[in-house]
């Protein structure tokens, strides 16, 4: 068999997926996040390389089915996980749709209607940041990108000889700014740039996890004065741990003081911009140079999409510009190249997924869906006040950290403790928490990220969470404490 196939096998397998997918989601709101515990595997698969092909309808719906029994199912209601939504149904249909046209938005010329929604689904974003002037972004494969193109604006724009002739033409150190509480992906993105990961300080935090703006006059101020050449603040608009947003204000100031690029990492948190009751979460956000947000977290869409925008459109070029004589060119275009500000050169079109959402759903269910979900925290924060646990840490956004109370406890116990309570709550699969550990200290951690969860899938995880408490708490006081110590 090549590769075509006919129309009615098209439509008969495409009907046939539509049904699969259909039935996933319609099973949603019961559906386990993942098997029990004690059918998990993972081993690698030891299939050989097909060399002819097979019935289409029979793999596709033993594909279907392996992939939703035995997958771990981010989309389910139970899921209180780490920041991946349960995707909009119009964003299952773009991104089919966006196989199937493939477009392609390196240049203008070869995409222009696709290119042309990008560039709205950027402006929508840009307005709703409320950048006093004008503003430009693409579309990224997520943070990790949008953060790696965020700093490589910063560079650009106060060290554009660094361009052409490399960071050792700077003269000095460069060095950015961070918390400790902020994402992980900009130390890759400090090593990859070259400044080297050494080079990215990472400020202490407060006791709501928010970055110190003292600690980083200080720290600017040392760097300065050892001849460094300070060039870079990341502030984070919702941590991952805690979902702690970083005074942007105050971050602000300091870096208008000193002169710094200042990026909101607002992957996750950025979202609220989107809430004209909840904008406030961010306040301050339109001071930032560039911002990462990221819709297929808090916006709901399919992986991948996150986005890089910035108030100096054109520094977005001096950074990402290349000549290529081969590229076509699109006679009498006002914009430039995706290529040409972008970190990518070909790329998908992943904007069409919140463009089509926005479209049928429009920006007030998002306003809403924020707002339902910081209350279906917040009730669960009140929950964890009348239990056995303790709230951890101030939940501004719709993640909630919490630990055992537990006072005789050390603190590797502690740790020790939450990592039994996480497996006992998820043993059976039917529901997925997380322990991590914020300042130093170990936290439980559950966070409302489905549209579907709803106050009886919280109630229900609480029922869970108290019954782990009670069995855990039981093994300490009869003595079994040894097995919960270290
Ligand atoms: C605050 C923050 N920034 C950046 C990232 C990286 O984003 P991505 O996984 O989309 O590359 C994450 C991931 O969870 C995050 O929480």
């Amino acid at each position: 068999m090549g590769l075509d196939l006919d129309s009615a096998t098209r439509r008969r397998l495409g009907y046939r997926l539509i049904d699969h997918i259909d039935a996933f989601f319609s099973s949603l709101s019961d559906r386990p996040v993942q098997l029990p515990v004690d059918q998990r595997t993972y081993g690698v698969l030891q299939d050989a390389l097909p060399e002819s092909g097979d019935d289409p309808a029979k793999v596709l719906d033993e594909i279907c089915r392996e992939m939703t029994d035995k997958g771990f199912n981010v989309p389910s209601a139970n899921y209180f996980g780490l920041m991946n939504p349960t995707p909009t149904y119009m964003g299952v249909l773009a991104e089919a749709l966006v196989a199937a046209l493939n477009p392609q938005l390196a240049t203008l010329a070869r995409s222009q209607l696709a290119s042309k929604i990008e560039i709205e689904t950027v402006r929508w974003i840009g307005e709703r940041v409320g950048w006093p002037g004008e503003s430009n972004g693409t579309f990224t494969s997520g943070g990790n990108e949008a953060n790696f193109s965020g700093l490589a604006l910063a560079l650009a724009a106060k060290f554009p000889d660094a361009i052409e002739h490399g960071i050792a033409s700077i003269g000095a150190q460069p060095v950015a700014y961070a918390s400790t509480e902020s994402h992980h992906s900009l130390d890759k993105s400090a090593g990859l740039l070259g400044i080297g990961r050494k080079a990215l300080r990472r400020i202490g935090v407060n006791a709501s996890a928010q970055l110190d703006p003292d600690e980083l006059e200080k720290a600017i101020a040392a760097d300065l004065a050892a001849g460094r050449k300070p060039f870079c603040v990341i502030a984070t608009a919702g941590t991952t741990n805690s979902g702690a947003v970083d005074d942007l204000v105050a971050i602000s100031d300091i870096c208008r003081h000193y002169d710094l690029w200042l990026h909101v990492d607002g992957a996750y948190g950025a979202a609220a911009i989107f809430s004209n009751k909840h904008r406030d979460l961010v306040h301050g956000i339109e001071r930032a140079d560039s911002l990462t947000i990221d819709p297929h977290k808090w916006l709901a869409v399919p992986f991948a999409a996150g986005v890089i925008l910035t108030s100096h459109p054109k520094i977005l070029e001096r950074a990402f510009s290349v000549a290529a004589p081969y590229m076509p060119k699109a006679a009498g275009a006002m914009l430039p190249d995706n290529s040409r500000i972008s970190t990518q050169w070909t790329r998908r079109m992943n904007s069409l997924k919140l463009w089509l959402t926005l479209r049928i759903h429009g920006r007030k269910a998002y306003e809403e869906l924020i707002d339902r979900q910081l209350k279906l925290a917040a009730s669960f924060a009140a929950w964890i006040r009348n239990s056995d646990f303790e709230i951890a840490l101030p939940h501004p956004l719709p993640i909630v950290t919490f630990r055992l109370k537990a006072p005789e406890l050390s603190e590797p116990e502690i740790a020790e403790a939450h990592n039994r309570i996480v497996d006992e709550v998820t043993r059976d699969g039917q529901r997925w928490i997380s322990e991590t550990i914020v300042n130093g200290r170990s936290v439980l951690r559950m966070m409302v990220i489905s549209y579907l969860t709803e106050e009886r899938h919280l109630e229900a995880l609480q029922a869970t969470l108290a019954q782990a408490a009670r069995s855990v708490n039981a093994e300490i006081r009869s003595g079994e404490k040894k097995a919960v110590r270290l």
